[in-house]
């Protein structure tokens, strides 16, 4: 498992109402609730039952002891987000397991982080997938990095493409060009959360990059330093029918090198 960095203090909420914004301003529709298709396809893997009842049984006291008092047994909310419904799909949809599982891990219950064992978090998890409306299965989810991120969170018909206005994040390689800065090479954009850019980065070490090409707007601080450097930038997406584009809040560096 790889280490990352967390900064503790950086709070999210300004992201949720960016969230909000989006999904008002008729953003992704809420993955999870779709319905399955009759067409014979291959079910997502978060649809094919990733964790068992009764680790979910397990979880579910976890949360009542552990989150309730924030998140509330049903994870409807109170003082802490939702972490069900419109609010999970916004920040967690196209995303994978393991970046939610750390976020658990790493972050809660805030400034109790080592109060509940990363076991029990694990199951609360499962307890999480549960609530939002996906199957169980017969084996648990397991505390290992690299099988969670083979688990994205997805609708039954598969990963949709992030819209217009969504905060996302694109892998890629910086250049500048005609003083323009893009990232080519790009994956399609992922929505994507802002609360660790660093962590993020950490985490796709080693990933394919992909054969697109995004342009950043407000570009405010000039990462001269990062040319040449596969990065990855979050930021709110623009879709042009001629070219993408980001407005971006962050960059960071995944490597020093470019293929
Ligand atoms: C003292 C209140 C509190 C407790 C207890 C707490 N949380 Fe949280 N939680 C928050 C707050 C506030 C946020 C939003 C800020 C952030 O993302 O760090 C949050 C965010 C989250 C998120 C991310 C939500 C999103 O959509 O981005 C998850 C997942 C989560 N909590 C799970 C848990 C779990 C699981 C537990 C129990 C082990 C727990 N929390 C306990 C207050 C709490």
């Amino acid at each position: 498992m790889r280490s990352a960095s967390f900064t503790r203090d950086r709070r999210r909420s300004a992201v949720l109402g960016v969230g909000l914004a989006v999904c008002l301003s008729g953003g992704a529709p809420p993955a999870a609730a779709q319905q399955p298709e009759e067409a014979a396809h291959e079910l997502p893997k978060i649809w094919q039952g990733v964790y068992t009842d009764e680790q979910a049984a397990h979880g579910r006291e976890v949360v009542v002891r552990h989150c309730a008092w924030c998140h509330e047994e049903d994870l409807t909310g109170g003082e802490g987000p939702p972490l069900i419904g419109g609010t999970f799909v916004r920040n967690w949809g196209n995303r994978y397991l393991d970046r939610l599982y750390r976020k658990i891990r790493e972050t809660m219950p805030p400034g109790e982080e080592t109060v509940v064992s990363a076991e029990e978090k694990l199951d609360a998890l499962a307890y999480l997938l549960k609530t939002n409306g996906f199957p169980s299965g017969t084996t648990p989810l397991p505390l290992n990095m690299s099988a969670l991120r083979d688990i994205q969170v997805v609708g039954p018909k598969g990963p949709q493409p992030a819209p217009t206005g969504a905060l996302v994040e694109v892998r890629g390689c910086l250049q500048q060009e005609g003083g323009r800065w893009r990232i080519i090479h790009a994956v399609d954009p992922e929505v994507s959360t802002i609360d660790d850019p660093k962590g993020d980065a950490e985490l796709a070490k080693g990933l394919p990059l992909g054969s697109g090409t995004v342009y950043l707007l407000d570009v405010f601080q000039a990462p001269t330093a990062l040319i040449g450097h596969s990065v990855m930038a979050k930021g709110l997406l623009i879709r042009n029918p001629d070219e993408m584009r980001l407005n971006m809040l962050a960059i960071e560096s995944i490597a020093p090198s470019c293929p």
